[in-house]
């Protein structure tokens, strides 16, 4: 199949998992933005970059090499040939990706990129921007989203409730919605389906948007 499905939300709202099910459901590829711009946040990190500076941001946009897997069912993520699957997750990138992603050059980069990647399509793609800019054309899109609360909950739970509690983990995520939805508006994109995660289980949601997929 050449079909195309983009799959956009703010953050906790199921992206990743459901977009994995899906494609492993449907055999298409699997492609996570998301973790493309936090690759670039990590290695901006690592590299000392003055993150609080979009010009120098910019000037470093280019430099690190990004190859992201398209595996569903093992997601892969290497940057300069570092596998950096688990470190892109760390709170230090969390805290710094937005800003990252809201400077021009770095988007792009990573644009051009995805759009090579998605090629002649087969795949399910997740991000902020993929339904309204990254593939216009896509023959499905869905907007995932759920209640800000259900999303805190399962971001706090995915991190074995080890980096502190239910409301910490809302007050980062609602400050990362603020950045990124100057970003990129964190809304359905003309011709996407919206569908409200807050009360179904994955397996619902997977079942949900596969079917808009096949429909
Ligand atoms: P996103 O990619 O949008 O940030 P994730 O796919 O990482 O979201 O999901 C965040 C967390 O919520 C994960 O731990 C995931 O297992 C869990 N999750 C996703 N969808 C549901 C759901 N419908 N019900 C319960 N938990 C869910
Ligand atoms: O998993 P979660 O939704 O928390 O975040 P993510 O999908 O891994 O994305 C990390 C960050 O990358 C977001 O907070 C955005 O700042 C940025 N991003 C973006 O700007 N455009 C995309 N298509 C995907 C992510």
């Amino acid at each position: 199949s050449r079909i195309v499905v983009a799959v956009d939300g703010p953050s906790g709202s199921g992206k990743s998992s459901v977009s994995r099910g899906v494609a492993a459901k449907l055999g298409l590829r699997y492609l996570d933005t998301g973790a493309q711009y936090r690759a670039v946040t990590y290695w901006m990190l690592q590299n000392k970059v003055d993150l609080a500076d979009p010009a120098a941001i910019a000037v470093d946009a280019a430099v690190p090499a990004i190859v992201s897997g398209t595996d569903p069912g093992a997601p892969a993520i290497t940057v300069d040939g570092e596998d950096v699957a688990a470190a892109i997750r760390e709170a230090d990138v969390t805290g710094a990706v937005s800003a990252v992603a809201a400077v021009p050059a770095v988007r792009a980069r990573l644009i051009a990129l995805q759009r090579e990647i998605i090629g002649a399509g087969g795949i399910v793609v997740e991000g902020r921007d993929i339904a309204a800019v990254v593939a216009p054309d896509a023959a499905a899109k869905v907007f995932l989203t759920a209640s800000e609360d259900a999303r805190a909950r399962r971001r706090n739970t995915e991190n074995g409730g080890g980096s502190g509690t239910v409301a910490a983990t809302r007050e980062a995520l609602t400050r990362r919605d603020t950045v990124d939805n100057r970003t990129n508006a964190l809304a359905a994109a003309p011709g996407a389906i919206v569908v409200d995660a807050t009360e179904l289980t994955l397996e619902q949601v997977i079942d949900k948007v596969a079917g808009i997929v096949i429909h």
